[in-house]
């Protein structure tokens, strides 16, 4: 072959090469509110990412189990009903899980993965429970996951953890990383009404599911807890090692008291780091009205880092939502393309530590954790009961901070509300079942946790 021939031949291949890598294509998977928000963030922001990537990123194809078409502004892109068409088209580059659940989004990622796609997903079900097995298989292929969207929806808080503090040894984590929650919460402590109302209400007016399980629940925190923890620490951990209590118990009465301390009642995720163990719970959690997560009101979600370098960092946004969502989908979709487009796939470790360096560690049990606590006590209002009380409490060293009597009816139950100082979880179990024996204690005690001094 003349030596001309070959020159055109290898500039034409370069060309297609170059070419190709300047258009990467997406597949997505679900065209549900985050799925059709990709859609619409791709496609009104297309000539922006362009401006800022040199790169022509375009969703070619929807697999949706039920749409018969897509809204006529995405003409040009395909849509079938059957995932394999997207996972197995030779074309796509990326791609997009927003299905959610563990099944059958698990095995469409993985056999995305196997088919050598980068994959990016918002299902903190899914990489909470699979994501050992699902990072492994993407590890081995070369390729990379993401999931900026399944913590914190449109907080590019995933990216801020893993890049933004990589120089630092994460001390804590706190958030609130459920809006269903934060607004239930929000609502009752603004309007004093009790959860089954404001539940109601919240689901008639889409801020919670028909079937609220999860979000009231705490699971979809600890989901999301757990995903930071193994970024944020480098260890195995998966929801099911955490502890996990909801708001569905909260009544009117412990928000009421807890503003005559200062405080909100928060649904909080709380790891600290001990080293050798990690500390991961979830639960309703009194926050002093100083602390800036007391402030995050309504649907939003925040969470609080602190490093050993940085100090103290907050990322604060909207935790859920079509287009917040679909905002945080995208980045993490031209990250993506970038490193396809720079042949620098895997420069960034989808799980901030590389692979070998994620290891197993203990969590904390319980029993082990200390902070301050409330109590609200019920008993006759008798003379001796809160020395009494005291008694127990002083035997358990668990020290009182300070003590609330409202209400004074004949022979009728009052409630003692106090705020201890730090005290071991094991202390306070033990000294509540000795004082809910008493005689004069009419009801089980409520206990909540609260935030300690920083
Ligand atoms: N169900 C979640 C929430 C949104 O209420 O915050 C998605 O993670």
């Amino acid at each position: 072959m003349p030596l001309e021939i070959l020159l055109i031949l290898l500039i034409l291949l370069q060309y297609t090469f170059i070419m190709k890598h300047l258009n990467v294509d997406v597949g997505l998977i679900g065209f549900g509110t985050v799925g059709s928000g990709l859609a619409e963030v791709l496609l009104s922001q297309q000539e922006r990412l362009q401006q800022r990537s040199g790169l022509l990123v375009r969703l070619t194809k929807v697999a949706a189990r039920s749409a018969k078409e897509l809204p006529a502004r995405f003409a040009g892109i395909a849509l079938t009903n059957d995932a394999t068409e997207v996972i197995n088209d030779p074309d796509i580059d990326i791609v997009v899980e927003l299905i959610g659940g563990i099944e059958p989004a698990k095995t469409f990622v993985l056999e995305a993965i196997a088919a050598g796609k980068h994959v990016v997903t918002a299902n903190k079900a899914l990489l909470s429970q699979e994501g050992k097995e699902i990072f492994a298989a993407a590890a081995a292929k070369g390729v990379e996951v993401g999931f900026e969207a399944s913590v914190g929806g449109g907080i590019p808080l995933i990216k801020g953890l893993k890049e933004g503090l990589v120089a630092n040894n994460i001390l804590s984590i706190m958030g609130i990383l459920n809006g269903t929650a934060n607004y239930i919460l929000t609502r009752m402590t603004d309007e004093g009404s009790a959860f089954a109302d404001v539940l109601k209400d919240a689901q008639e007016l889409g801020f919670a599911e028909a079937d609220p399980t999860y979000d009231v629940e705490g699971i979809d925190t600890a989901h999301k807890l757990a995903i930071l923890m193994t970024m944020a620490y480098g260890m195995n951990i998966t929801h099911k090692e955490i502890v996990t209590q909801g708001i569905s118990g909260i009544e009117p009465i412990d928000i009421d008291f807890a503003r005559e301390f200062g405080c909100r009642i928060k649904l909080l995720a709380i790891s600290q780091n001990h080293g050798e163990h990690v500390e991961a719970r979830v639960h309703p959690t009194m926050v002093p009205n100083s602390h800036l997560l007391a402030s995050i009101s309504g649907p939003y979600n925040a969470v609080h880092f602190s490093g050993d370098m940085v100090g103290n960092v907050l990322f604060y946004g909207q935790g859920a939502g079509k287009l917040p969502t679909g905002s945080a989908v995208a980045a993490d979709v031209m990250d993506i393309a970038r490193d396809i487009a720079a042949g620098s796939v895997g420069r960034v470790p989808s799980l901030s530590y590389l692979p070998e360096h994620i290891q197993d560690r203990g969590v904390t049990p319980l029993d082990q954790v200390s902070c301050p606590y409330y109590f609200r006590i019920t008993a006759l209002d008798k003379p001796g009961v809160l020395a009494a009380v005291a008694e127990v409490l002083s035997r358990h060293s668990i020290s009182i901070e300070s003590v609330i009597q409202k209400g004074r009816e004949e022979n009728e139950p009052v409630a003692i509300v106090m705020q201890t100082h730090t005290a071991a979880e094991s202390a306070v179990s033990a000294a509540l079942a000795e004082i809910d024996a008493l005689e004069a204690i009419t009801a089980p005690t409520v206990k909540i946790r609260m935030l300690g001094e920083e």
